[in-house]
């Protein structure tokens, strides 16, 4: 992590005089840069592409984060992140999950979809008590904001992968009402779970 530290500081040196103009969430997403990527892509396989992403579930992850590496519970630690939202008031966090959510999707590259995961995420298994998660993230794993199911497609397989094993250990909690992702994490098997988080990397 050391090579990133000197641009982050430099960031850090701006970032800190945007008031809440329009620009402003714009130039506070300098501070995720380092990691997210300057259009919300992540190069590194266990960091998550933010670009595209609903701007109510950003926002929502971004609260809890904040909280988490805080010191009080609610459900989602990121040390990554620790120190990083602390400054930021809510509606600062508001204007960074606008103005990622607003960063255009990539194209994929065409890769093949893998037809076990088509099937797992498409039907779920009925013996299994394993529901389709396109019920809820959508048939192209799109996701439905308003709602606050997150958009999965093209998201790194590596960071999905971890997010379906920290729900299943309940290191990741913050899926309430009703726990449903832990709930369903903990039907997986691992090799389910390596499954479908490269068929989700592969859509587009
Ligand atoms: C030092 C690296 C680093 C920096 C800097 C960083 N993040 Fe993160 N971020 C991460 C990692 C790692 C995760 C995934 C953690 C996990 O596995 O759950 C993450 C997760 C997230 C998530 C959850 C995404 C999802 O799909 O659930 C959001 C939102 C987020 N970061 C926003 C930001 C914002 C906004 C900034 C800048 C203010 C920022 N991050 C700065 C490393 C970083
Ligand atoms: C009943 C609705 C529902 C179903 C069915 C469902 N999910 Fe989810 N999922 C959610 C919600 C809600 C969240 C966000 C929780 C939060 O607020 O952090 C989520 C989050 C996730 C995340 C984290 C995304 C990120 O960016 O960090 C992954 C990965 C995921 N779901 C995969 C799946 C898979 C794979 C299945 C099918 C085996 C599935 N989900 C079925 C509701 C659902």
């Amino acid at each position: 992590m050391k090579p990133l530290l000197l641009p982050l500081l430099l960031v850090l040196a701006t970032a800190a005089r945007a008031d809440d103009d329009p620009q402003a969430g714009q130039a506070r997403a300098a501070l995720c840069m380092a990691c997210h990527g300057a259009d919300g892509y992540s190069s590194i396989p266990q960091f998550p592409h933010l670009a595209g992403q609903g701007a109510s579930y950003l926002l929502k992850q971004l609260q809890e984060i904040r909280t988490s590496n805080g010191g009080a519970d609610a459900g989602r630690p990121v040390p990554a992140m620790q120190g990083l939202l602390e400054p930021l008031d809510s509606q600062a966090l508001a204007g960074l999950a606008d103005w990622f959510a607003r960063q255009p999707l990539r194209p994929v590259p065409d890769r093949a979809a893998d037809p076990a995961g088509a099937r797992l995420y498409l039907q779920g298994d009925l013996e299994r008590h394993i529901p389709a998660c396109s019920a809820c993230h959508g048939p192209q794993a799109t996701g439905n904001d308003p709602a606050r199911f997150p958009r999965l497609a093209g998201q790194p397989a590596a960071y999905t992968l971890k997010q379906l094993q920290d729900f299943r250990s309940g290191l990741r909690h913050n899926d309430l009402p009703g726990r449903m992702m832990q709930d369903i994490a903990s039907r997986l098997t691992p090799a389910d779970m390596e499954t479908l988080a490269r068929y989700l990397e592969s859509l587009p």
